[in-house]
């Protein structure tokens, strides 16, 4: 497998990306995926605290419309994500910081899911007696898939990305 992370890692793309200096290569993509996970983190916070019983005059069924904004954020950071793996793929796909990251990353989208089809369904009466538990559960997994993303720089194999001085 290594020779394959050794391939992605030294194609023309990934190598701009991790060498070329310009600020449109590592810096802006790794600023849009920090946006991604304000979006789809921060959202879903919002939701599941909701659903906890915070802000109980904040209507439940009206935080239906903040779905398709937490997938876009979830869109541009496996866009990123996957771009920032392809530039230092041989340390991070050997990275245990970033498997357990990518776990919560998934299981948090799980919940997601399940929020949305499962809690906010139109016959539901009482949304936030059933969305506690799951919600619980999401706030959790984001808090741990934050933690381990950003502990990457720190623990872990370390040679990858830190980003040449911008020309
Ligand atoms: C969906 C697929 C995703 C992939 C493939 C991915 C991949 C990556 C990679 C390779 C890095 C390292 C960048 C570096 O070394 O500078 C990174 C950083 C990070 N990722 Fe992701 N990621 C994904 C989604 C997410 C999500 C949903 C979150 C939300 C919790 C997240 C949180 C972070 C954090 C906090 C960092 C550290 C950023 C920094 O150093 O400033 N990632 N991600």
């Amino acid at each position: 497998m290594n020779e394959f992370y050794s391939a992605v890692e030294s194609l023309r793309f990934s190598t701009w990306i991790r060498e070329s200096g310009s600020i449109w290569s590592y810096p802006i993509v790794l600023t849009l995926h920090t946006m991604g996970l304000a979006i789809l983190v921060g959202f879903n916070w919002a939701v599941d605290l909701r659903l906890l019983g915070f802000a109980p005059s904040v209507p439940v069924g009206s935080m239906k419309n903040f779905f398709p904004l937490m997938w876009f954020g979830f869109w541009i950071n496996l866009v990123s994500g996957v771009i920032l793996l392809m530039a230092d793929a041989t340390t991070k796909m050997t990275s245990w910081v970033f498997g357990v990251k990518m776990l919560f990353v998934i299981l948090g989208m799980i919940i997601l899911r399940k929020i949305q089809t499962g809690v906010f369904h139109p016959e539901k009466e009482d949304l936030v007696q059933d969305g506690k538990l799951l919600a619980g559960l999401s706030l959790t997994c984001w808090v741990l898939a934050t933690t381990a993303g950003r502990l990457m720089a720190y623990l872990g194999p370390q040679v990858g990305l830190s980003g040449p001085q911008i020309k």
